[in-house]
Order: C-alpha cells, then structure tokens, then sequence
C-alpha cells in the first residue's frame, strides 16, 4: 500500500516524482522520500521525513537535489514504526544500491540473519531494507546486472513491487514485480514508473503494466522485459486514457463531505450510464445470456466496505434474482475448503480494484475453474485486468480514505445487476426492471434530502454529545444489519471511537451486557412487516435497560419514533433500498462525530485508501 514512483528522462526527474507521489499519497503517508542521481558523480543523493508529502517537500527548501533518474515512495508501515530511519529508500552497505518498495519480503528474517552474519550493517526494521543488501551481495558475486537481477527474484519470497536505484547503473531503473501492481509509462525520451497510471496520467497514455512475476531493466527510452525464468518479453505498451483533474474540494471542509454529497449524482450515474450500456451487459461480464439464465449461486468476495455492500446486495441476488449468494471475506476465503458448483460465478466487489486480499480470492476462485466478475471503481485496475468481465460503478475518484460515494454506488449497481439478471431468467417484466431504476433514482433524491433535513440537528445538538462516548452500538436486521457494520466501521475508522454493529436479536445473546445509561445505541429501521415488530421489540429491551435510544425511522413508525430518544426519518423506499436511503444521513453524522473530536478526517491515522499488502 506504498506508492512507489520512478522517472528516467531528458527532465529533471523530481517534479514528477513529487506530482506522482502526491497523487499517490490515498496508499499510505506515514513517510516520504526522495533519491536521485547526482550528475556530476553517479552517486546516490536523498532525502526522507516522517509524515506526508508536505513534510518531504520542507527538506527540499535546504537539500534541493534532482537528477535525470529519480524515485521516490510513500509508505503505509508494515515492518518497524512511521519514523525516518524506516522511510524508503533503503540503501546496502555502501549507499551504491537504493530501494524503493510496496508490498511485505516475506522471508525477510531468514534473508536479514544470514546478511547479517556476512556482515551487513541494517539501519531499518524493515522488509525492503533487506532487498538492498541481498543485492549487494549478488551483484558481488555474478557480476553481472542480469543474473543478479534473477537470483534476487528467485530469493525473494512474498508479493512485492519495487525499484533499485544503482550507481554502477547511472542511466536505468530496475523494476520488478511480483503480485503487487506496477506500470511504466512511455514519453518521449522519458519513461515514467508508477504504482498506479494515476501518477503519469496527462503526461502519456501509453502504459505497460507489467506483467507478474517479472523485471524490467527500465532507461529513458528503451524498456528491456523478462519474467523470473529469465526468458525476455516483447514490450508491448497499451493506450490508456485516463483523465487527471486535480482533485479539488469543491469548497468542502473535507473530500469526505464533498464525496457524500456526491452520492445523488453517482447513484444517477451508475443507473444511466450502466443502463446505456446495457446491450452489451452479458459481453462486458463475459457471460452468455444461456449462463446468466442458468447462474444458481453467486460467490461474492470483498474487505471492508465492499464486502459491506455485498452483504446489503446478497438480499438482492436471492430475493430478486433468486440466486444463492454467498459472500466472505477476501482475506479469509482462501483458507477455507472450496466447494465447486454448478452454474456459480465469483464476483469481486472493489472501490479500488486493487485491494491485494480480494485480488488473491479472485485467483484462487479463478484457479478453483471460476468464472470471475468484477464490479469496480477503477476501470483501469489490476481487478479488471485479472477477472473475465466487470462492472463499472462510476462514482468517480473517490480521494477521502473512508468509503462513502463507494459504497452507495456499489449498492444500486448491485441491486441493478440482481433486476437484470432476474430479467433475464424472466422472473420480472421489463416495466419491474424499469421500476427498480426509478427506484434507485427515488433513493438517490433521498439520500441527500435527509442530510439537508437533519444537518443542522447533527451538528448543533448531537455530535458534540455522541463525540463523549465510551462507545458506540449500531442495530440493524435483514438488509439493515451489514448496514449497522458499516455504520460502525465508518466510525471507528473515522472516530476512533470503538463501535460495533449487531443483529437487534443478538443483543440478548451476549452483546446486552455492554449497554447501559452512557452507551448510545443507534438502531436502523426496516420496512419489513414481519421484522419491524421485532425490531421494535429489541428496541424496547435496550431502552429497558437505560440505553440512549437513536432511531433512523422510516415515516410512520410510530412504535419507533416514540420510543427513542433521538429519531431521524426517512421516507419510504422499497424495503430493499431502505439502507441506501440511510447512507448519506448515516455518513454524515459519523463525519460531524469526528469533525468535533478534530480527527483528520480524509486520512485517518494507520490507514491507507487502497490496501494492497495481505
Ligand atoms: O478498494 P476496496 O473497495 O477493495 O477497499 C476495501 C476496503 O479497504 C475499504 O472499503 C475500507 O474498508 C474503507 N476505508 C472503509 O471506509
């Protein structure tokens, strides 16, 4: 989840570094740095801080350095604290051979005692550390870039994506990959390296993503491609366009704020534009219309959010589509037993398309026989490229850390997708489909038309009081309760308030025990006939015992309103959607909880937008 970013080229290399690396800042800011080579000498110059970018561009005002090949990295920690010594780049013994690097050495121990044992001095606590010092030792004894190159990667074990910097190789940067993505661009006389084509895009749209498992030897205008055999590769590089506009607040305090109130327009977004392109539907899933007819089990994975929303969706698909839908979690599925089925596809939910967790469920599904979806952000992510066939949600960059716009984006495709699939197997009319499509458009409407109703409520009345406490409980049933998990997630992440969600009925089962006269208990609605009696009922118990009752109502249910001591309502949806009608007030009301307790809201500590490390 570190960025890492390289220039080779006719240029200076440390404005585009810097530019690259700040629009690569959403992978992790607990550190930054800077190395070049000097063009008088060869040698390695650098520079790293704590911190984010702001701090990286302070050292510049008294070490200025820049050089025609340059990298540098942000770094979301995984091995030793967010200080500077841990910073990248990392060095071997004698500064000759620099590393910048995103992912985790795996068996970095081994490889570090050994080292240490011949002598190398390690000034980090870090996996990447290690790289630098192997290499020093191989290209010792090959003597030759090539073969050390390949050695290395043959020692190396784990997912990792990194660039060495080498003295005795002034004109060239060697990239290498293994699982966690990396692309190089092609300019004129300049080559640039990134993470994410989000670094150089507006600079070239010619893109080679490499592919796993190999290295390139990477000069201002040549690339020289080779897997971990050795065996050379054509270069091939794709046109990609991606569009690069500054992402600007819009005059919000936070992208958070500005990406809630986003989510009218996205959810409007996702319907039109999927809807246009609906004819090719099946094609853009890699499905044939005999599949989707046929299709009896969904297997959904996702992290976080994602998997959220394929909590909420796994309504849709059984109740709509009358698919059995199974979701887990990406990082948990793997180790699991896998039970093949008949007519079943996996589905990756990702707002980023690059989570490395549900990267690895969806090979190993793939290599389980199959087929693989992905309904993603990104269109031009590592997911898309991996799966058969996805679906766009279209909610735009989404910058702030938390997922929001995401989230409600990833719902009405879903629930979208479940009409259309149901279509197909001509379980609803053609006027249903439509339906469901206003439906969502209802929603969307509502969505923002609950913020503005409450906004003011929130933020005079109860942020302050709900900032106190020791924690948080979040009540859903049916669809409503992984809403009450992502309820909770957003505000822990957000907060740092601990909190949790749980099906109103489990209460009594254990959790009952953690409620008394300080602890809010926020309970959300359903529009269920059978269910909201209950829930009504669960209700009751947790105001028995003296909780603070907060009730996201639907119009009209009295019983609720009443019985709480803070109620928000929202007008009636179908039963289906009533979460996604929820989600702006909801999202709102965590963001103003963090706001007062002064949090940073867009990058919550310990955290970085996309996770691409197991
Ligand atoms: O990019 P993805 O949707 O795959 O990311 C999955 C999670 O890391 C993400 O949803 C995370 O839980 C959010 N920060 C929560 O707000």
């Amino acid at each position: 989840m570190c960025s890492v970013v390289g220039y080779v080229g006719k240029n200076l290399s440390r404005a585009f570094v810097i530019e690259g690396l700040t629009r690569l800042e959403y992978r992790g800011y607990d550190s930054a740095g800077f190395a070049c080579i000097h063009s008088a000498d060869n040698s390695i110059m650098y520079t790293k801080s704590q911190g984010g970018i702001s701090n990286l561009l302070r050292n510049f005002e008294t070490f200025p350095i820049d050089g025609y090949v340059g990298m540098g990295h942000t770094r979301w920690s995984t091995h030793g604290a967010a200080s500077v010594e841990n910073a990248h780049p990392h060095f071997d013994c004698n500064k000759k051979i620099s590393i910048v690097h995103n992912g985790i050495i795996e068996n970095f121990h081994e490889l570090k005692k050994m080292l240490q044992k011949q002598g190398h001095q390690f000034k980090s606590q870090t996996d990447t550390e290690t790289v630098a010092h192997l290499f020093e030792s191989l290209l010792k004894e090959h003597k030759n870039l090539k073969s050390a190159v390949l050695a290395l990667v043959n020692l190396l074990e784990g997912a990792y994506a990194f660039t060495l910097m080498l003295a005795d190789y002034p004109s060239l940067l060697v990239v290498v990959r293994k699982r966690s993505p990396v692309c190089i661009g092609k300019g004129e006389d300049e080559m640039f390296i990134a993470s994410d084509l989000l670094a150089f895009a507006g600079k070239t749209n010619k893109v080679l993503f490499l592919p796993d498992e190999c290295y390139a030897f990477v000069t201002r205008n040549s690339v020289e491609l080779n897997d971990f055999n050795g065996v050379s590769l054509p270069v091939y590089f794709q046109v990609i366009t991606v569009p690069w506009t500054a992402d600007l607040k819009g005059g919000h305090e936070h992208f958070m704020l500005k990406e809630i109130y986003e989510q009218k327009k996205v959810i409007q977004d996702t319907v039109h534009n999927n809807k246009a392109d609906e004819n090719y539907l099946w094609k853009k899933l890699g499905l044939t219309r005999l599949q989707v007819q046929d299709l009896q089990v969904l297997k959904i994975v996702g992290c976080g959010t994602s998997w959220h929303a394929a909590r909420v969706a796994q309504f849709f698909f059984e109740s709509i589509a009358n698919v059995r839908t199974e979701v887990f979690l990406a990082s948990e599925l793997r180790y699991q037993p896998f039970f093949k089925e008949t007519n079943s596809v996996a589905v990756a939910i990702s707002q980023s398309g690059e989570t490395a967790d549900t990267l690895e469920a969806i090979r190993f599904l793939r290599q389980h026989g199959m087929h693989t979806l992905a309904v993603v952000n990104v269109v031009s992510s590592t997911m898309v490229r991996e799966t058969q066939g996805y679906l766009p949600i279209y909610a735009g960059p989404e910058v702030s850390v938390a997922s929001t716009k995401a989230f409600s984006a990833q719902v009405a495709a879903l629930y979208w997708l479940a009409h259309k699939i149901a279509f197909e197997k001509e379980l609803i009319t053609e006027r249903a489909l439509n339906a469901a499509e206003n439906e969502l458009l209802v929603v969307a409407e509502i969505l923002e038309s609950t913020i503005e109703k409450y906004k003011n409520d929130i933020i005079k009345k109860h942020a302050e009081r709900y900032a106190q406490a020791p924690y948080i409980i979040f009540l859903g049933r049916h669809v409503s309760y992984p809403f009450a998990l992502e309820a909770a997630l957003k505000l822990k992440e957000l907060s740092y308030i601990f909190a949790e969600g749980f099906p109103a009925a489990e209460l009594k089962h254990g959790p009952l025990a953690l409620v008394d006269t300080n602890v809010p208990v926020i309970i959300f609605s359903v529009l269920d006939p059978v269910l909201y009696p209950k829930l009504v009922a669960n209700a009751q118990e947790v105001k028995a015992r003296g909780a603070h009752l907060v009730a996201f109502a639907f119009e009209g249910q009295q019983e609720l309103i009443q019985l709480a001591d803070v109620v928000f309502t929202i007008p009636h949806v179908n039963p289906l959607l009533g979460p996604l009608a929820m989600t702006g007030l909801m999202q709102f009301f965590v963001y103003e909880i963090s706001r007062f307790l002064g949090r940073p809201i867009d990058k919550p500590r310990n955290l970085a937008k996309s996770v691409t490390v197991e």
